[in-house]
């Protein structure tokens, strides 16, 4: 894979945005099913960890063939994990390392990782430069606005471009906004004009069209929260399905989840997606309180073609 990757890849780059307890390797193959050309990134994976403890991340980071390109995404504050963990990233076949600098949750702050680095210019651009120099995959970063406001963001992300940053993707919201604040998009515009490399927007996008519109002169974006329950929100033409036309992919969805997590983990993760499948439709409560103790593969096969019946039923009253 080469350092031209982001520069050559067809534009616009539409993707998944990584995110963790969701973007996991069966959710980005469904994604993926659903439009082969978008590119997905895993949930972010401690680079401490990978150096201390590789084979247990490892299982973390696993992918299908299928997914590529997939981006695995680091977060850490220390070159030499960071090193180590390229190296693993590069060994299992990853089209690209993505270094998360904008993660707010307390633990990864606190650790002076994530968002934290937006507050440490230098020790950010030193772990881009580290491993833009020791692996030869594409390096991008993920960071946000700034910390409460936009103030540092142009110069922040020149400052990661020269130490060798190859793509950088904003979360148009700052540190201090929560998830469901409207993003503020006008600051990756201008942005943009300062920069080289591609530059992606994320934040607030509620449907394809609505990123495309989005898009301004930006070279891509990526899906977040829209995405629970709605992989089909990648669907360039925007079919609106019935649950009956939904039920294979969400079978699918199970299967790849137990496949790869073993029926107890799977079983009990594919939970919060199943809610999140029937969110909106009518009697989602009742099929909710159902969903939330499925045990295994048939149980769930049991209650979706059920919740399809009866809303067909409904259809054909
Ligand atoms: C449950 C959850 C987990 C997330 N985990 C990550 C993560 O691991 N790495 C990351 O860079 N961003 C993470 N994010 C942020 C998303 O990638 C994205 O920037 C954010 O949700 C804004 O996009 P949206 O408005 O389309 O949801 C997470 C967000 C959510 C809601």
């Amino acid at each position: 894979m080469n350092k031209n990757f982001w520069k050559n890849i067809p534009k616009p780059i539409i993707g998944l945005a990584p995110m963790d307890g969701y973007s996991d390797s069966a959710f980005r193959r469904i994604c993926k099913t659903v439009n082969p050309n978008i590119i997905t990134v895993t949930e972010f994976t401690s680079a401490d960890g990978l150096h201390h403890n590789r084979k247990i991340l490892k299982q973390k980071l696993q992918f299908h063939p299928s997914e590529q390109p997939v981006i695995a995404q680091i977060f850490g504050k220390n070159e030499e994990t960071f090193i180590t963990a390229a190296k693993v990233c590069e060994e299992m076949g990853f089209s690209g390392i993505d270094i998360n600098m904008g993660c707010p949750s307390k633990k990864v702050v606190k650790s002076e990782h994530g968002v934290a680095l937006r507050k440490k210019p230098d020790l950010a651009a030193k772990l881009v430069e580290a491993l833009a120099t020791n692996t030869h995959l594409p390096i991008s970063v993920k960071t946000r606005l700034g910390w409460s406001n936009a103030d540092n963001l142009i110069p922040f992300c020149k400052r990661l471009e020269s130490a060798g940053a190859n793509m950088i993707c904003i979360h148009a919201r700052t540190y201090k906004e929560p998830y469901n604040v409207p993003a503020q998009w006008e600051h990756l515009y201008e942005l943009k004009e300062h920069l080289n490399i591609p530059l992606l927007g994320n934040g607030g996008v509620t449907s394809y069209s609505d990123g495309i519109n989005k898009l301004n002169n930006l070279d891509g974006f990526l899906i977040g929260q829209a995405t629970f329950g709605n992989p089909w929100i990648f669907d360039p033409l925007e079919r609106k399905l019935s649950m009956t036309e939904k039920y294979d992919l969400i079978i699918k969805h199970a299967e790849w989840l137990i496949e790869h997590k073993g029926e107890q983990v799977g079983t009990r993760e594919i939970r919060k997606h199943l809610l999140a499948y029937v969110k909106g439709i009518p009697g989602a409560r009742q099929y909710r309180s159902k969903l939330v103790y499925v045990n295994d593969l048939n149980d769930i096969k049991h209650s979706l073609s059920t919740i399809c019946n009866e809303l067909e039923c409904q259809l054909q009253v």
